[in-house]
């Protein structure tokens, strides 16, 4: 029944088909995992929506190593200001009446080159992977999180056993406990919990819906062949312990290739980088969907203000809470000679850039594992979700980086922004350690380092 499916005799590279969920913090990842899979032999397929795949041709990407599909987008899908929550669900109500057919037709377009395994994000349904299954083909989950999330996710059944969270929304009934998921990772309280929702950030974000759906990835992730991870082993060395099917691939990074960009990237700001002192620029960028209040967003250009130093501020145009982006009074004009304001940056080249002194960052964790890979310090502001948790990481299990923190109300005041970059920007401890990092996440990137990994991976697929 499945012959027809299983790779052909004559059929030479694996080849495999990355469902990312259609969200920019992890189409980007599984991008560069294509681009790895394919300099390594695979042949790449990569499926999205519709929408998305739009939206990548228009930021004007080419993509020469790997093949884009895509599904019908979902009515949810058509609006791009849904909540991340929306988009994800819709896609994945639309994603296994089609899956099916098109690897079908993928198949008989062309035989000599099957899909051989299927590469699905962390979804929260079973029914991709059980399609590859029933099809024949290898299938593994690609987690483009950290460590210590993916250990918090599978610590869920223990901690509702515990008392130490609510069995429905996850919420900490002990929140004054500290708990240590590994001896790598710093003890937590209860607001580092990954679903926990932050006040200010309530209307983006839906905690109980969230921690259901971890709760069920929970048991989806014994499921697969493999478990791909964008991490390297010193980041935690007890994570080995976490499955016995991980497959270390970080860190990952797109070196020059395209990431999947949903906006267009303003290349002005690297001439302009050039001519900034070495070490001099403080790099602002909260990843692809952190929203800031009205409030926030002049605390920060106040902040920056005081500061005095070059900057350069990636500001999307969806980056207000239900507003457009207004700065405060003067704002453009006092700080002309001062700063650069972009909508969406280079990230990695920006990072790459002798003339970054430091990232402030909402610690999403492919911003983290670029910061970390380029030795840049990190100012650790994060808005939502595993943020929380990679912060505590960066700050106190690594210690590059220093946390930015709310006052009683939530903000974050102008007077805390400075503090923290002028102590930061003397840390000469923080500067050493970030250093020694770079040093091993770019031994990892290497030909030595996941390359290994990769060969393996790829081989495995063909037998
Ligand atoms: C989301 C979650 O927020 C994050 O916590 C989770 O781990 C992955 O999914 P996002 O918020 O977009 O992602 O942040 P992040 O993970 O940092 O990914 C953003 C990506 O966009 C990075 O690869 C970054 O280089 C890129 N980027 C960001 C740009 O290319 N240009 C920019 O101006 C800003």
């Amino acid at each position: 029944e499945h012959a027809s499916i299983s790779p052909s005799p004559h059929q030479a590279n694996a080849h495999v088909l990355l469902v990312p969920l259609p969200i920019q913090g992890h189409v980007a990842p599984f991008m560069k995992l294509g681009h790895q899979l394919a300099r390594h032999g695979s042949k790449v397929t990569f499926l999205t929506t519709e929408f998305i795949r739009a939206q990548i041709q228009m930021a004007g990407e080419e993509q020469e190593d790997i093949t884009i599909i895509s599904v019908p987008d979902g009515s949810a899908l058509e609006d791009n200001h849904k909540d991340d929550y929306q988009l994800v669900q819709s896609f994945l109500h639309v994603l296994p009446g089609h899956l099916e057919n098109l690897i079908r037709k993928a198949n008989e377009a062309e035989p000599d080159s099957k899909i051989t395994c299927l590469i699905v994000d962390l979804v929260f349904t079973r029914a991709p992977l059980e399609i590859a299954e029933k099809m024949g083909l290898k299938h593994a989950i690609f987690f483009p999180s950290a460590p210590g999330a993916l250990a918090m996710m599978l610590h869920i059944p223990k901690l509702i056993e515990a008392g130490i969270i609510d069995a429905d929304d996850g919420t900490a009934k002990k929140n004054e406990l500290k708990i240590q998921l590994s001896p790598n990772l710093p003890a937590l309280d209860g607001a580092d919990f990954i679903w926990n929702v932050r006040p200010g950030n309530k209307s983006n974000f839906n905690q109980k819906a969230t921690f259901q759906y971890l709760l069920l990835v929970n048991q989806i992730l014994k499921v697969p062949n493999w478990v791909l991870c964008n991490w390297f082993h010193e980041l935690d060395p007890s994570a080995n312990a976490l499955l016995p099917n991980i497959i270390k691939v970080g860190p990952l990074l797109a070196n020059g290739k395209s990431i999947g960009n949903f906006w267009s990237e303003d290349l002005s700001c690297l001439p302009w980088l050039d001519r900034q002192s070495p070490g001099s620029v403080i790099y602002i960028a909260f990843g692809s969907s952190s929203r800031f209040s009205q409030q926030q967003f002049h605390e920060l250009a106040f902040g920056l203000e005081l500061i005095g130093k070059s900057f350069l501020w990636v500001v999307r145009s969806d980056f207000i809470n239900g507003s457009s982006n207004e700065y405060p009074d003067g704002f453009l004009d006092r700080v002309t000679n001062l700063g650069k304001i972009v909508k969406w940056a280079p990230q990695e080249k920006v990072l790459a850039h002798p003339s970054i002194a430091c990232y402030m960052t909402h610690c999403g964790w492919n911003s983290t594992m670029e910061s970390i890979s380029m030795g840049i310090p990190m100012l650790c502001w994060p808005y939502f979700g595993d943020q929380f948790l990679n912060k505590s990481c960066v700050c106190y299990s690594w210690k590059v980086g220093l946390e930015i923190n709310p006052d009683e109300n939530g903000l974050i005041s102008r007077y805390e922004i400075k503090r923290k970059a002028d102590e930061l920007l003397c840390d000469e401890g923080i500067k050493a350690n970030a250093l020694k990092l770079k040093e091993l996440a770019q031994n990892n990137a290497s030909e030595g380092g996941s390359s290994k990994n990769f060969r393996d991976f790829v081989a495995q697929l063909m037998l």
